[in-house]
């Protein structure tokens, strides 16, 4: 690769790589699968994500923009209240969590740049 190419490439394995955002700063990989699998998941499956039109059970049109701020913030864009998929019924699910509000103790808050970085790397991986 040139020297050109490699600067608009999004670096891989870097601590602020979208692989590392994706799986293990924001723990995305503990509900989501980026392949088709048959492992049952809490969160859908989001191996063709970018090639639908619109996400969320059809609520949201899929734009960059509109994952960004789900990416960030998907509670404040529906009520997650829903016990469907609940792997225990016993407990309360609350399905996706926020990154940018009603942290745990220690997680970290997700910057624009990193939603940005997760938000192109799902359209580009997607597909
Ligand atoms: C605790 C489990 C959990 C974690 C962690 C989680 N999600 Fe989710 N996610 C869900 C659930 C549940 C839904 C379905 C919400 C709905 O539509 O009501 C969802 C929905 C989504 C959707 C829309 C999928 C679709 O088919 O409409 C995207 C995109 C997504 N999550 C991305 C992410 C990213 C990126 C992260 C990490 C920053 C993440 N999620 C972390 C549980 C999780």
């Amino acid at each position: 690769m040139n020297e050109e190419g490699a600067e608009e490439t999004v670096a891989v394995g870097g601590p602020e790589s979208a692989e590392t955002l994706f799986s293990t700063t924001f723990g995305c990989t503990n509900c989501h699968s980026l392949t088709e699998s048959d492992t049952a998941s809490f969160g859908p499956n989001l191996a063709h994500l970018a090639s639908r039109e619109w996400f969320a059970g059809a609520t949201y049109e899929l734009t960059r923009d509109n994952l960004m701020n789900w990416v960030m913030n998907a509670p404040g864009m529906k009520p997650m209240e829903s016990q469907s998929g609940c792997p225990d019924p016993e407990k309360k699910c609350v399905g996706m969590p926020s990154f940018t509000e009603d942290l745990q103790p220690g997680q970290p808050t997700m910057t624009e740049e990193q939603a940005a970085t997760i938000a192109d790397f799902l359209l580009e991986k997607t597909q």
